[in-house]
């Protein structure tokens, strides 16, 4: 059975001294420039684990600035097999509350700034082009014990839900939140793509816990999004990912996922055309 590390991106709410034990930082340099911070070493109940800020400590990395190449590429190398990450996002459905958890596993890329592949050319252990797979961007065992966890702790969950992750910074007008709706999105961020992406062609297995703030911009009877309402939903639902993640991590580490990880690094390694 090969031992598991779980490298965990998160927003400034998820940087919680209680949430790893035996801390230490790391100030590391990759091929594609340098992550958004430190990572930070530790343990949940012996379990090893990474922890990443998205947006920095400060959080003062928009969207579109994040180095998602970086990020991605320094958890791979500091030895990560596994990602979970947490997003905030707004709702696009009725049935979707602010305060919810999505699980979700598909996407619809709006995005336009960003840097998809490690094999862009312009490095040279980077040769070839990588058609990645994106049928299945969420692995979908990571989630079934993501949603075990979640049942347990007593939150309310989608097991489900379309991503749709806009370039930003700015939020979508009205007109746009109720095309994401015609599109079926069930909830809109700005940072699963390509951070997902990245993480497939890595080889990594990679789930990501939706943390819904608000319902963007499409209803006429609720608030539509702002920064101060979003910030203050995420801070107080932060606490409920880093529960997930203490009840669920020592459980996805008792399993043995050597066949998920050679497939997955296997999917990778066939995906770049010479
Ligand atoms: N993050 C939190 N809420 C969001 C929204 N409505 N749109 C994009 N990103 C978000």
């Amino acid at each position: 059975m090969s031992k598991v590390k779980i490298g965990i991106i998160g927003g400034s709410g998820l940087d919680d001294p209680h949430l790893l034990e035996n801390r230490q930082e790391k100030s590391v340099v990759t091929p594609f420039g340098k992550p958004s911070d430190v990572l930070v070493t530790g343990t949940i109940k012996d379990v090893d684990c990474v922890l990443l800020a998205r947006h920095g400590r400060k959080h003062d990395i928009a969207p579109s600035a994040v180095n998602y190449r970086a990020n991605v590429w320094a958890l791979k190398e500091e030895g990560c097999t596994h990602l979970v990450v947490t997003t905030a996002c707004g709702s696009l459905q009725e049935s979707i509350h602010p305060g919810d958890i999505v699980l979700i596993d598909d996407f619809i890329d709006r995005t336009t700034k960003r840097k998809q592949s490690f094999y862009d050319g312009t490095l040279n252990e980077f040769q070839g082009i990588s058609h990645v797979p994106m049928n299945e961007p969420f692995c979908p065992l990571l989630r079934t014990m993501l949603a075990a966890s979640i049942k347990s702790l007593g939150y309310s969950f989608r097991e489900r839900g379309t991503m749709i992750t806009i370039e930003g910074p700015r939020f979508s007008t009205r007109a746009e939140s109720r095309l994401w709706r015609q599109w079926r999105a069930d909830v809109v961020n700005m940072s699963t793509v390509p951070e997902v992406v990245l993480a497939k062609e890595a080889g990594l297995l990679y789930a990501s816990l939706a943390l819904v703030t608000d319902y963007d911009s499409w209803r006429d009877d609720y608030e539509a999004v702002h920064v101060e309402l979003a910030v203050k939903t995420f801070k107080d639902n932060a606490a409920k990912a880093c529960k997930v993640f203490l009840h669920a991590i020592p459980r996805i580490a008792e399993k043995d996922w050597s066949n998920f990880i050679s497939k997955n690094k296997e999917v990778a390694r066939c995906s770049i055309m010479k």
